[in-house]
């Protein structure tokens, strides 16, 4: 069978296991210390998306129907937004059908789907101990931004610095905490807030589709597309007295296909606010409060710049420990398609 194509909601509970055991042989070979996928709400995971984006799957089997690769392009702002021509592209080859042009085979269906769409950049995010890097490298994508991964592993948590940082709170200021997104009350603040890494100098590059949202009916839309795809937020705030706004953020969510890892994402502190402990404060809270909501959990994960020293230093304080650089790594589309030409 050829490699295809599949519509949002095509895919069978067949196709929903062999994804997700390319994905576990995959993560195997690879990685093996990382969790395991599930196919729990898979499926609302892999086409799940916010209004403005798209999102195209392929799935390529052998001649005996066995599933060798499969890949995922989003592509962002349809709309127009700021990510608007940009695709982002996740594959996996199953490691015994490596090196035979599978993961090839899939680049180029996607780089034909994505031209087709408008799309001029595609970006991947690669771990860099993996033989993506070299896949990668082969196909012309330039490293974009170096992001270093840390890991809190559960087991290894001081709870009782934890408690102590989360209550320590500076005068003037409380926190609340909210699981699946914000109160409505609180929206247009936050996203005032959240607008603050859009500015930040240093910033990654790539701003991952509803991480980016900075405004109020955006940022409702992200929150109820994580939701649809199965993955739980969970955010502590800062909110000043005597107005009750929103004056620093942090995020994590916890998915249904790997429950056993929680992935720390945005932490931020209007600028006018910092300097007062505020981010350690939420983050030490946030982790108390997931002690209660997800006790399965087995590590935290989160990326950061090697430049970000003011998170880099709360991250060392609550027990994280990096482990592993990622990659995004990028490429232009008509560049890509004509080398993938020449080559074939
Ligand atoms: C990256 C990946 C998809 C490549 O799949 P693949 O089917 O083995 O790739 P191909 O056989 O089509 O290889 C294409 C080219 O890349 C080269 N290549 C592949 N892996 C390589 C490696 N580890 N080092 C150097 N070159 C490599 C091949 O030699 C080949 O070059 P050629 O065309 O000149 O012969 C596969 O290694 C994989 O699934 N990795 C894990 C998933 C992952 O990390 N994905 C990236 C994040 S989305």
């Amino acid at each position: 069978m050829p490699l295809k194509q599949l519509a949002p909601g095509e895919m069978t509970a067949d196709d929903l296991r062999d994804w997700c055991s390319v994905l576990n042989d995959m993560t195997a070979a690879d990685m093996p210390g990382e969790p395991r996928w599930r196919t729990d709400r898979l499926s609302d995971y892999l086409t799940g998306s916010l209004p403005d984006d798209r999102r195209f799957l392929f799935m390529d089997r052998d001649a005996d129907g066995d599933l060798v690769g499969h890949a995922s392009l989003i592509l962002f702002g349809s709309g127009g937004g700021e990510q608007g021509g940009t695709g982002v592209v996740e594959m996996s080859t199953r490691p015994s059908a490596r090196g035979k042009g599978v993961g090839s085979r899939l680049l180029r269906a996607v780089a034909e789907c994505a031209k087709a769409n408008g799309c001029r950049t595609l970006a991947v995010e690669v771990i860099a101990t993996t033989p993506a890097v070299g896949f990668y490298d082969r196909h012309g994508f330039s490293r974009n931004v170096v992001e270093q991964r840390h890991l809190l592993r559960w087991a290894d948590i001081d709870w009782e610095k934890i408690e102590h940082a989360a209550g320590r709170l500076a005068a003037g200021y409380r926190l609340e905490y909210h699981a699946g997104g914000v109160p409505d009350r609180l929206m247009d603040s936050y996203a005032d807030v959240k607008a603050n890494l859009r500015s930040s100098p240093g910033n990654v590059a790539f701003v991952p589709e509803w991480r980016g949202s900075a405004y109020a009916p955006a940022l409702r839309d992200s929150f109820q597309t994580l939701a649809r795809r199965g993955m739980r937020s969970h955010i502590a705030v800062a909110l000043a007295e005597p107005f009750g706004h929103v004056v620093g953020l942090t995020e994590l969510v916890v998915s249904a296909q790997r429950p056993t890892r929680a992935d720390q994402y945005d932490t931020v502190v209007a600028p006018q606010h910092r300097s007062y402990g505020l981010a350690m404060t939420m983050k030490a809270r946030l982790l108390t409060e997931l002690r209660r909501a997800e006790p399965q959990l087995v590590d935290v994960q989160t990326w950061t710049l090697e430049t970000a020293d003011d998170v880099r230093w709360i991250n060392a304080e609550l027990g994280f420990v990096h482990d592993v650089d990622w990659y995004d790594y990028v490429a232009d589309v008509d560049k890509l398609l004509a080398r993938l030409a020449r080559k074939h």
